[in-house]
């Protein structure tokens, strides 16, 4: 099972794939952690460029092109042998940032990102958890920490706005696959909802 965790910065995606990575092994599940831009030694190595300096450093179109390349080397590296070996994979963010950060928020880029998608990726995961919350709370917890990766933040408040609204979108684009999840509660509160979601998919 291939299960993606997405939504704004600050949102709580690292701390609820953590979180849902550790109950999955205790209740006896072979479980890969992930995320995205990076996952491989390859795609780490993209993702400096992308997450650190200037927010202008990069066009919405070259950005497509450096993340579809990120993401097809952690594909076929890390994320098809796991999945082949019938493990799960938890990943923090996958295809559909790129479809609402590049697609939707920084331009109007989604056929380029579908089609580069369709011939370079072509794997979507089997359960996509949504957090969702108020952009204005999620960019203070973002900034907060202070990581030297605040490139996106950067982009301000409107941004975040923006994306929120493109991430409920693509929920419902996708009603079979994503799942939206009250992030504005408790990281507990919060994982026990993600539990249960996927518990019941598993299933
Ligand atoms: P993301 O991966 O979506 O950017 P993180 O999981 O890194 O989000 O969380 C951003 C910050 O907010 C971190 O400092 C984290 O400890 C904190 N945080 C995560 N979940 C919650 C929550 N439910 N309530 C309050 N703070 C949280
Ligand atoms: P991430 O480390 O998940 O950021 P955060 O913890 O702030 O949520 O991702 C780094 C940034 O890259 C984030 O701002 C979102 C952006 N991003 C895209 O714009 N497109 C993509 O396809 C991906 C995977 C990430």
């Amino acid at each position: 099972m291939f299960i993606s965790f997405e939504g704004i910065d600050g949102s709580g995606k690292s701390t609820q794939s953590r979180l849902l990575a550790g109950k999955l092994e205790a209740d006896g599940h072979t479980v890969v952690l992930t995320r995205e831009p990076g996952g491989s030694p390859g795609a780490e190595d993209i993702r400096r460029l992308l997450v650190e300096g200037e927010p202008d450093r990069w066009s919405a179109e070259t950005e497509i092109l450096l993340f579809t390349a990120a993401r097809r080397d952690h594909l076929e590296r890390r994320i098809a042998p796991v999945l082949k070996g019938g493990k799960i994979v938890v990943c923090d963010r996958f295809a559909d940032s790129t479809r609402v950060y590049q697609g939707a928020t920084r331009g109007e880029n989604r056929a380029m990102v579908d089609s580069l998608h369709a011939q370079m990726i072509g794997t979507e995961p089997d359960l996509t958890l949504i957090i969702d919350m108020d952009p204005d709370t999620a960019l203070e917890r973002g900034l907060a920490r202070d990581s030297g990766e605040d490139r996106f933040e950067e982009f301000g408040a409107d941004f975040q706005h923006k994306l929120r609204g493109g991430f409920l979108a693509l929920a419902e684009e996708y009603p079979d696959r994503c799942v939206v999840i009250d992030g504005g509660r408790s990281a507990d509160e919060v994982g026990a909802d993600v539990l249960k979601v996927v518990l019941d998919r598993l299933a």
